[in-house]
Order: C-alpha cells, then sequence, then structure tokens
C-alpha cells in the first residue's frame, strides 16, 4: 500500500532559485538562507521517496484570470517549468505520477471533494524552487511529482479549514493505492511577505514561528485562522500559508518534527521550512 510517511513545507521565494541557478548559495547574503535546507537534502537522499504531492500556487504562469482552479491535481506524464519571464529555470523536466494522481482525482471526486483535472501545465517558482531546495541540483528530479495547485492569488482564496480537510481527503485516496510507494506531501509558500502597497516588504517573524510552533500537534486552532489574520498580521502573499494546512491535514492529529529552519530576510520575505513526521497512535 502506498503510505504517507512525511510532510514537508517551506517557503517558494524565486530569488532562492535564481541564487541557486546562478551560483551563488554560498554568498554571505544566501548562505544562512540555504544552510537550513542541508540537513533536509542529506535527510531526503536517506529517505529516497518514490512520489511527492507538491502543494503550491501557481503565479499566473499556467493561469490566468480567464480561468482560476481553487485546487486542480496534475495528472500528466511531466510538466515543464514555466518561462516566469527570464526564460523557464535551468533545472530538469518534472515528471508526474498519472496513475497516482487519477487514483487520488477519483478518490478525492467520489469523497465530495471536487478537484479541477489538469493534463498539461507547466509549473512555476512555487513548484521548482521547493525541489531545488530540498534536492539541489541533480540531473534528473529524484521523486515523481503530482502537482496540487491552490488559488491564493485572486480573491477569494479557500479556507484554511477547507484545506486541511483536503489534506485528510488525500490521506485517504493514498492509503487505498494498492502499489507500495514511499509518498511525502510537501506544502510550499509563505511566510510573511507582502510584494506590493505602502506594507510592502512586512515581516512578522514573531507570528510566523508560532504558526511553525502550532503546525506540529495543534490542529483546531490553526485551522480555523480567519483569512483576515494571514493579511493583517503577515502580509498580502501570507495567504499562502493556507497551503501549508493541506501537507498538515494530510498527516493526521499529531506529527514530530524532524528538523525546523527560519531566516529573514531573503528577498523581501521570511523563509520558513519544517520537516514532519505522523505519529501514529498505538493502541493500548
Ligand atoms: C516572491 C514571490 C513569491 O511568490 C513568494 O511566495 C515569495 C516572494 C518575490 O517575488 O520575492
Ligand atoms: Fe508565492
Amino acid at each position: 500500500m502506498a503510505r504517507i510517511t512525511a510532510g514537508l513545507a517551506s517557503s517558494h521565494i524565486p530569488a532562492l532559485g535564481a541564487a541557486s541557478d546562478l551560483g551563488k548559495t554560498a554568498e554571505p547574503y544566501w548562505a544562512p538562507a540555504f544552510a537550513g535546507y542541508d540537513w533536509t537534502r542529506n535527510w531526503e537522499a536517506e529517505q529516497k521517496p518514490d512520489v511527492v504531492i507538491l502543494v503550491y500556487n501557481d503565479h499566473a504562469s499556467a493561469f490566468d484570470m480567464k480561468i482560476i482552479p481553487t485546487f486542480a491535481i496534475g495528472c500528466a506524464e511531466e510538466f515543464q517549468p514555466a518561462d516566469e519571464g527570464w526564460g523557464p529555470r535551468p533545472v530538469p523536466v518534472v515528471k508526474g505520477h498519472p496513475d497516482l494522481a487519477w487514483h487520488i482525482a477519483q478518490s478525492c471526486i467520489l469523497d465530495e471533494f471536487d478537484l479541477t483535472i489538469i493534463n498539461e501545465m507547466d509549473v512555476d517558482h512555487g513548484l521548482t524552487v521547493p525541489l531545488t531546495m530540498m534536492f539541489g541540483r541533480p540531473q534528473e528530479w529524484p521523486a515523481r511529482v503530482i502537482p496540487i495547485a491552490v488559488n491564493v492569488v485572486t480573491y477569494p482564496p479557500p479556507t484554511g479549514n477547507r484545506c486541511w480537510a483536503l489534506g485528510e481527503a488525500i490521506a485517504r485516496a493514498v492509503a487505498s493505492y494498492p502499489e507500495d510507494l514511499n509518498v511525502q506531501i510537501w506544502g510550499t509558500g509563505g511566510m510573511s511577505h507582502q510584494l506590493q502597497g505602502p506594507r510592502a516588504g512586512l515581516i512578522n517573524a514573531e507570528w510566523d514561528n508560532r504558526f511553525l510552533d502550532r503546525l506540529q500537534g495543534e490542529t483546531q486552532e490553526l485551522r480555523h485562522i480567519p483569512h483576515i489574520e494571514y493579511l493583517r498580521e503577515t502580509g498580502s502573499e501570507g495567504i499562502e500559508m493556507v497551503m501549508w494546512l493541506i501537507m498538515r491535514g494530510a498527516l493526521g492529529k499529531t506529527t514530530r518534527a524532524l528538523h525546523r529552519h527560519y531566516h529573514v530576510p531573503a528577498s523581501n520575505t521570511a523563509v520558513g521550512h519544517i520537516v514532519l513526521e505522523p505519529v501514529t497512535e498505538t493502541l493500548e
């Protein structure tokens, strides 16, 4: 049977991808941001996940105002890195897992969670930057990737509670897939950041760290944080953090943090990263 063995969360700041692509990761400005991912790269080399369900948002690269799916699943054989204005990033093509993706689509939709099925989609920094942070610069990505794209760009984004419930539905879907697969789920985006307007550059380290604390166990409070709190406390783009709740919802009631990293600033943004392991309750 397929199993979700871990959940990871990470910022997906495009400048981190550019720093990696341009060989600048050892420069004094970037080194501390990248250092917090060394543990995870070594750990991933041992874990060797077969598939990563990668929850991210598209930033008007694959979708635009013509079509705005709230939740979409990528079922294609492969996904090309998107051209975000400077040409596509020089990273490997992202290989999908169509069988598991279609199984998740079927399971979630019959479970009353109506995902949009996408058979052709380019993937932007929201998806490729976390791959770089966790896997470095390999010739080929070491895992298959199932993209789950979430609308957090155009109002209204989904609620945190709905995201958490989607994570739970994805976990049920994976658990009913017969092949023995080591599956991870990643949530990306955040942490606090605002890229435009009078509050551009806003970072709220205290709120971010409390979110990281609460992500490990506390479920009720976290899933009911209202949109207005993300907006007020973490800036206009902090709403990306609802995507971390899809990852967290897929891990069940209790988790253990294996690794955690927080650094400011990188570009205009706070870098946050956590690795969580589900804790299965043992019957007394
Ligand atoms: C930036 C863009 C993002 O999508 C993000 O999540 C963080 C930072 C940026 O342009 O700096
Ligand atoms: Fe983003």
